[in-house]
């Protein structure tokens, strides 16, 4: 570094409207109508950030702009490849590089400094033990997910004893640290135990779980660039590293919520079906009534409203194209066709969201689950797509499920509910669900893509 090249003035006055750009883009991502300008806006702020820092320090840039390439293409590719299904693991992955990237740029500059003074060895410290958690379990979450590690709970006994004193261990190092500057082997300690950390925290939660588990890493990830910014004394870093935590944390909440699990649950508990549940022959024998896309087509006949609820299959399926299709053939008919968007749907935030925008479908014909709830009765026919657990009535009547209290779309209280899926499988809870053997629902086996396509060949054959 060679100091300022430019006013120090106007890098704070840059650093202050990139910051500025991050929060108007970060209002932008609260609405899909302005989503994708509030990410560009972001991305101009950052790109304004990296502009000012270089500008600021006079750093040597054919390898910085040889780093940036190589990065630029990398993630531009991946995020161009990557299946809207994977979208969870590929955060996953970038946030765990977020980490570590945290422990180097924090680890770098604390070495090199001749006098490292009390707020630059607690903040190192700080930055090592979050980036290097955040890294190690990213990493793990990314695993379970892409399936490279068993998705189920993985432990040891006496596992949270263990990263109880580990986590002490390296508290205690920051506090070595802290008190001996010159104590670089309490960083390098710091890192090494913090990486065994990630892992032994992340590896005993359910991969069904690792979107919440990738949301607080997200968090992590922040934090750890905030705590850098304090050891480089960058403001911008600072504030973004600090938006991104807190908006990180927001989200975790915002889905412990939806799903009704305390975030404590979600990292230590488990869920799966209590043992004393009624079992799949109980709740299915004999009640289930199968239906084909013809007889589905007949029904459409006398609808003047329509609710489909998408859910996870959807995107298994990739039927969002195939089912804009059929709201627009169903809309030539004169059906008010609506879709009714549960906040946990899928496997990610806004997962249905997103898949429908990609097939075009007018964000403003996308209900909310309160919204819609209010108004279900009125539904004619309800078609849901892939959808399980946020359509089983047992989160409002039985206590003892492991979804009880989790808010659903009512979809048992249209005139008729109409499931395609490909069997009676559960959903991600794992629970068999009373929906599918009510007296005013049919189930429409097969594969959601497969079995839209032929209800649309029918709807104009008839
Ligand atoms: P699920 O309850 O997981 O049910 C999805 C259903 O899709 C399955 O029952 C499956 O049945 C069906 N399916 C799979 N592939 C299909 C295909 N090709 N065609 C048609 N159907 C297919 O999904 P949901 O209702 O969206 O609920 C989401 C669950 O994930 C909730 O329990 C939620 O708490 C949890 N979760 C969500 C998130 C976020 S942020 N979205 C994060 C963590 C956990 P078949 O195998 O019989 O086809």
């Amino acid at each position: 570094m060679s100091g300022f090249l430019i006013g120090e003035g106007w890098i704070n006055l840059a650093y202050l409207v990139a910051a500025v750009l991050f929060i108007v883009g970060l209002k932008g991502l609260t609405h899909p109508r302005t989503a994708v300008r509030g990410n560009l806006t972001s991305a101009w702020g950052m790109l304004l950030a990296v502009v000012a820092t270089l500008v600021a320090n006079g750093l040597d840039y054919q390898w910085i702009l040889v780093g940036a390439v190589i990065g630029g293409l990398v993630g531009g590719i991946a995020a161009m490849r990557v299946q809207m299904t994977q979208m969870p693991e590929m955060v996953a992955l970038f946030n765990g590089f977020g980490g570590g990237a945290s422990v180097l740029v924090a680890g770098a500059a604390y070495m090199i400094a001749v006098d490292p003074h009390t707020q630059m060895t607690v903040s190192t410290g700080l930055s090592g033990m979050i980036g290097a958690v955040t890294l190690t379990g990213s990493l793990v979450a990314f695993g379970k997910l892409a399936g490279l590690l068993p998705g189920g709970q993985i432990g040891f006994p006496g596992m949270k004893a263990f990263n109880a004193l580990v986590g002490l261990g390296v508290l205690g190092c920051v506090g070595w640290l802290t008190v001996d500057p010159s104590a670089q082997i309490a960083y390098w300690i710091i890192v090494g135990a913090s990486c065994v950390l990630g892992v032994t925290l992340t590896i005993p939660i359910g991969g069904a779980d690792m979107p919440v588990v990738i949301s607080l890493l997200n968090s992590y990830s922040g934090l750890a660039a905030a705590a850098t910014g304090f050891v480089l004394m960058n403001n911008v870093l600072i504030i973004a590293g600090s938006l991104v935590g807190a908006s990180g944390i927001v989200l975790t909440r915002i889905m412990c919520v939806a799903m009704n699990r305390s975030l404590g649950n979600v990292l230590f508990g488990s869920l799966g079906p209590s043992a004393d549940g009624p079992s799949a022959d109980d709740v299915y024998g004999g009640k289930v009534k199968s239906t084909s896309p013809e007889e589905v087509a007949m029904l459409f006949d006398t609808a003047q409203r329509v609710l489909v609820v998408p859910g996870y299959g959807l995107a298994v399926a990739q039927a969002q194209h195939i089912v804009r299709d059929l709201g627009n053939v169903l809309e030539e008919r004169g059906i008010t066709v609506e879709y009714g968007i549960h906040p946990v749907a899928g496997r990610m935030p806004g997962h249905m969201n997103v898949l429908l925008a990609e097939a075009d479908v007018p964000y403003e014909k996308l209900r909310e689950m309160d919204d819609i709830n209010s108004e279900i009765a009125q539904i004619d026919v309800c078609l849901v797509v892939g959808a399980n657990d946020v359509v089983n009535p047992v989160a409002r009547t039985d206590p003892q499920s492991p979804i009880a209290g989790m808010p659903i779309i009512d979809v048992d209280k249209a005139r008729t509910v109409v499931v395609v899926k490909r069997s009676l499988s559960p959903g991600f809870a794992g629970i068999p669900n009373p929906l599918f053997a009510a007296d005013n629902c049919l189930m429409m086996f097969g594969d959601g893509k497969k079995a839209i396509t032929d209800l649309v060949a029918a709807l104009k054959e008839g």
